[in-house]
């Protein structure tokens, strides 16, 4: 169906439970999915239940410099002001350096170009825009991608190839507010369409919160409830979909992987 979601919110509020599982529903019903760790301190992988032994050796994109160097023709932080690519080719990135868990899902893992340190980022920056730009526009079938809290990073490009973004939220006052404020955004960058996903929802918060989102004029398509099985599955480092495949929040989360079916198909 060449569906693009990207999954953001505030820190902690549930991103990558979301991004894991759905992933997960999606190539269970048949689709070819790429999920898509953006986030600098990478752990999708534990959602998707791919085992730690399998990603321990695995050098996130951002940091593998020998790669950025060959595709951009500089090294990152060696020479300040070398000239490199501002295109370098990233095509074959997807299927070479992606890693296949359960499913069928194939995982790439992003990272983030190192922030702080000495010398010129730019041929990385350069290369993980490039990237990211070549996955929303061209992959096929389905990407999934687990965003780095707020959408700063998100350049107006990517944003254009985002079919659909789920923000998550919890159901406090604050978390809305900055889903708002990221509903907002993105309509301006021009993403296809953002639906809100209220997480960690208490039985008797449910209704409230709902309210709150749609006042403030956000669908609200999903009600995922607090639950603690998810609690549990992250304790012991098993995926929840693995741990405790009919618990409310996977449940909920099946609903959610139905409308998105639904929707997009
Ligand atoms: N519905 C839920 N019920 C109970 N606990 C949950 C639920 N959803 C997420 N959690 C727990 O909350 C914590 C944060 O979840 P998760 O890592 O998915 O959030 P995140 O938004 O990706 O965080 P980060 O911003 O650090 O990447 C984890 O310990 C997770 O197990
Ligand atoms: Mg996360």
């Amino acid at each position: 169906m060449g569906l693009k979601i990207a999954v953001c919110g505030k820190g902690g509020v549930g991103k990558t439970l979301v991004a894991g599982v759905l992933a997960r529903l999606l190539a269970r019903d048949g689709f070819k999915v790429l999920a898509v760790d953006c986030d600098s301190n990478p752990n999708l992988y534990m959602t998707l239940g791919i085992p730690e032994e399998v990603v321990k050796n695995v050098v996130p994109i951002s940091e593998d410099l020998d790669l950025i160097e060959r595709r951009t023709g500089s090294r990152p932080g060696s020479s300040w002001g070398s000239l490199f690519r501002l295109t370098p080719k990233v095509d074959d990135i997807p299927a070479r350096y992606s890693i296949i868990g359960p499913d069928g899902v194939r995982l790439l893992i992003m990272g983030a170009p190192p922030r702080a340190g000495t010398g010129c980022l730019c041929p990385s920056y350069a290369f993980v825009r490039e990237l990211v730009r070549h996955i929303v526009l061209y992959e096929r079938d389905v990407v999934v991608m687990d965003m780095e809290a707020g959408l700063e990073h998100f350049g107006r490009s990517v944003a254009r190839g985002v079919d659909l973004m789920l923000g998550v939220t919890e159901p406090t006052e604050r978390s809305m507010l900055a889903l708002k404020r990221m509903a907002d955004m993105a309509r301006q960058m021009g993403v296809g369409s953002f639906w809100a996903v209220l997480n960690k929802v208490m039985e008797d918060e449910a209704d409230w919160a709902r309210g709150k989102m749609e006042e403030s004029g956000l669908d609200v398509k999903a009600i995922i409830p607090f639950d603690r099985a998810v609690l549990d599955a992250d304790r012991t480092g098993i995926s929840p979909l693995d741990a405790s495949p009919d618990s409310p929040a996977i449940r909920a989360l099946v609903q959610l992987k139905d409308l998105v079916e639904e929707e997009f198909a």
